[in-house]
This record gives structure tokens, sequence and C-alpha cells, in this order.
């Protein structure tokens, strides 16, 4: 099996235990980074009306936030869509959201028509895109003149500090017995700190946005930069 389709495979096979495992692992600062997020973007459509499409959008929590945070702030949602490759993720997210759009794709071949979304989202998803410039690319021809890519992730250190010693000590050590045991799937949990490994550092992932033709505007760590959130607008 390809490297891709491996990925896609594990996702399936955790998918039942996936947003059980989430909320004890991250203790829930996981909700407050989304939220935090979805107002910085939303503050520019007040008054709008707008489209999103949220891409590896797993079992859909990034959706429900979208929607709530929208209704917060007085801005009008005309579609909310959310595209994945994994059909067990898809399948737990139309059970929890039965009135948002869903597609089966790959972030770098969404089917969408070009400039069609205001927003395109992708929470904890892009560091297992491995054709990831051609999403990032893909994500541009989506979007609408002027409209915003948001990317959360957790993204490879630099520095060798006691904060990056912990960090790296629970998600190497700990992590993958928590996941584990919720899942049955230790290998998946496992595969979470290789993949952060794997990733960019914060630097070179504002390098690939610039690349595809967006303007970083925010690129901002959370939490002891255990995560970190980037809003770049396309410029062209
Ligand atoms: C860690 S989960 C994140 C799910 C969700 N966005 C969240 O914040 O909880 C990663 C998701 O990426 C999806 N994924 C893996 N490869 C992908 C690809 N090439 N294109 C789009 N999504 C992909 C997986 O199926 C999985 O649902």
């Amino acid at each position: 099996m390809e490297k891709q389709e491996k990925i896609i495979e594990m996702f399936n096979q955790i998918a039942p235990t996936y947003d059980k495992a989430n909320r004890v692992l991250s203790f829930g600062v996981d909700i407050s980074w989304r939220k935090n997020a979805c107002s910085l973007v939303l503050e520019n459509y007040k008054n709008s009306s707008i489209d999103i499409v949220d891409v590896a959008c797993g079992t859909g929590d990034m959706m429900g936030i979208w929607q709530s945070m929208a209704s917060e702030l007085g801005v009008k949602i005309n579609s909310i869509t959310g595209v994945d490759p994994s059909t067990g993720m898809l399948e737990v997210a139309k059970e929890k959201f039965k009135d948002f759009t869903f597609i089966t794709a790959m972030a770098d071949n969404t089917g969408l028509e070009d400039q069609s979304a205001d927003i395109i989202s992708i929470s904890y998803g892009i560091r297992n895109v491995i054709a990831r410039n051609e999403a990032l690319k893909e994500f541009n021809r989506v979007l609408k003149p002027g409209g915003y890519v948001v990317v959360l992730e957790f993204t490879k250190r630099n520095n060798s500090g006691f904060i990056p010693k912990i960090r790296d000590f629970y998600l190497s050590k700990i992590l993958p017995k928590i996941g584990g045991f919720i899942s049955k799937n230790e290998e998946a949990y496992t595969y979470l700190p290789s993949s952060i490994e794997n990733f960019l550092d914060k630097k070179s992932f504002c390098d690939e946005l610039r690349e595809a033709g967006f303007e970083v505007q925010i690129c901002k760590g959370y939490s002891f930069d255990v995560s970190t959130l980037f809003i770049a607008k396309k410029v062209k």
C-alpha cells in the first residue's frame, strides 16, 4: 500500500474512537484553539454570507465550531462542506452533522468549483497530506479572490528548551499509550509524533503558503507552541 493510502486506512480504523481519544489527549484544550482560529477569520465577514470548506474534516469538529462561532459573531453561512478521503471518519461526521455536505476526496483534488469558497480550513490535517504543495494550490484555486486559508497544526520544533522536551515526552511516550488504550490501535498513536517530526517548522510552512499564492497574516503558537495557527489570504 502507498504511504498516503496507509494513512487513510489508519484513520478508517480509529474513526469510531477518534473523538473520545481526541478530547482525552488534548485535555479539551483544542476546542479553544479552534474557536480562536474561527473567530479571527470570521471578524472579516461580519454581516456577510459566506461559504466554508473544511478539508481533512475528519469527524467534523471544526465544522461544528465554524457554525457556532459564525452565529455568535453574526456571520451568515451559505454552506459548510467537509472534505476527507476516509470513509470511516466521514461516517462519524455525517452522523453528528446531518445538515452539512460531505465529499469523499483528497486535499489536492477536492472536485470543488473554482473560486467557490470564502474560507478553507484544515485542522490537524495538512501533516497527513503527502501531496502538500498540490493541496495548497488546490486551496488557492477553490478560494474566491481575497479568501482565507486557515491551518491548525502541530509543527516541528527547532529549539530544545524545557517545555518542548515535555511536549515531546508526552507525544512520544504518554500519548501512544493512552490513545492506544482508547482506540486499541497503539500504532496509529505512535504515528502522531513521527508525523510531526516529519512535518515542517513554522517558517518553512509559511514559505510554502507564500509559494502557493498566499499572504501569511497570522502565524501564531498556542499553549507554549503545542499547536500553531496559520491564517493566510489569497493574493494571486
Ligand atoms: C488528525 S485528523 C483531523 C481531523 C479533523 N480535522 C480534526 O480537527 O479533528 C486528520 C484527517 O486527515 C485526513 N486525511 C489524511 N490524508 C488526507 C488527504 N490526503 N487529504 C485530505 N484529508 C486527509 C484523515 O482521513 C483524517 O480525517
